[in-house]
């Protein structure tokens, strides 16, 4: 075992995964306050350097051309407004949060609701066939749920691109996840992620849309910012600012390193104890852990990804057999990043 091995198993024993910390590394912090400094000097706090840095900090790590957001809501909007959704339908899982079919409303979308598999927590390819065939939907939205890659992506993505159906990855929880060197977004015409305040990597508030298509990804600029300069995107105000920005450049470039730090904790700590109860991962495949999942009710937990599935919350007369089993029989034991630091614990 090598010395540098050895810290980081130390850093690792001496740390306490199970009191909540936003991911955000101490080591950071005077590097984050001499950015604010340089963005308060600039008198450019918004549409300016750091933004830029930010994105292609991100597409350095997605390796596709990131475009930063106020929110995932925005990336959101401009990819179901891109892809035509207004009086169309959007197949959508009912396993997550309310935002992704509240988003395909809100883009004037009819939404029908997909099962989700017991193993992953995330979309079926067998009912989402049965339902795409049912329904013809313009778009469907994929969710990686917990921080995994869902595991019926290629798939879905393949019976997508095959029918003319607008793929759009709802990458939420999957900051860091990783499947055979494949990134979350890569899958779909679009991937969106959220920097909300207790993502793995956060920026309070904040999302990024990456996509390998270029008219995509202009459409997204466009639409983040009323359609300047030409106005023919109708987008609204969802631009991000250069002190989110400026969080976002740190958090991006630390984030390979908490999410090796949560693998590690959940290897060495978590996995003994869950061993036959807990979510496996397929070969190739490496989480972001936003959520560690057991099969199982824990008392000592942070509670359920999701208690209620959408199609209960919106009152959808369809049978969703394995969405409402999987809301009945997980639960998330605590795994937040703290790593010991020389001064101390971080948060
Ligand atoms: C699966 C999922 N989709 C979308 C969102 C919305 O993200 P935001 O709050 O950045 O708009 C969240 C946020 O928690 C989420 O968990």
């Amino acid at each position: 075992m090598t010395t540098a091995q050895t810290d980081t198993n130390a850093a690792t024993a001496a740390a306490d995964h199970t009191r909540f910390a936003i991911g955000f590394d101490d080591r950071d912090r005077a590097r984050f306050h001499a950015l604010i400094d340089q963005v308060l000097d600039s008198n450019r706090w918004t549409e300016a350097t750091l933004t830029a840095r930010f994105e292609e900090a991100w597409e350095a790590w997605n390796g596709l051309p990131a475009v930063a957001l106020g929110s995932w809501s925005g990336g959101a909007l401009a990819a179901l407004h891109f892809a035509g959704v207004q009086g169309e339908t959007v197949l959508c899982p009912s396993n997550t949060f309310m935002a992704t079919p509240l988003a395909a409303i809100r883009s004037g979308a009819e939404v029908q609701f997909v099962d989700c598999n017991r193993e992953d927590l995330c979309m079926s390819f067998a009912d989402f066939e049965r339902k795409a065939d049912q329904h013809r939907p313009r778009a469907a939205i994929l969710v990686h749920i917990g921080g995994h890659i869902a595991f019926d992506s290629e798939q879905i993505a393949a019976y997508c691109r095959e029918n003319d159906i607008f793929l759009l990855e709802d990458c939420a929880h999957a900051h860091g996840a990783d499947w055979n060197g494949r990134k979350p977004g890569s899958y779909g015409d679009a991937g969106v992620y959220s920097m909300y305040a207790t993502k793995t990597v956060s920026t309070g508030e904040g999302g990024v849309l990456v996509s390998r298509r270029p008219e995509l990804v202009e459409h997204a600029r466009g639409f983040r910012n009323y359609g300047k300069p030409t106005y023919e995107v109708q987008g609204l105000n969802f631009r991000m600012n250069e002190f989110t920005a400026a969080l976002g450049l740190i958090q991006v470039e630390r984030m390979p390193e908490i999410v090796a730090w949560k693998n590690e904790v959940a290897r060495a700590e978590l996995d003994p104890v869950f061993e036959g109860s807990r979510l496996e991962l397929p070969d190739g495949m490496s989480s972001g852990l936003y959520k560690y999942i057991v099969f199982d009710w824990l008392e000592r937990s942070t509670g359920r990804v999701y208690d209620e599935p959408c199609h209960r919350i919106m009152g959808h007369q369809v049978e969703l057999p394995n969405s409402d089993w999987v809301a009945a029989n997980h639960s998330c034991p605590p795994l937040y990043y703290r790593p010991a630091t020389d001064t101390g614990e971080n948060g």
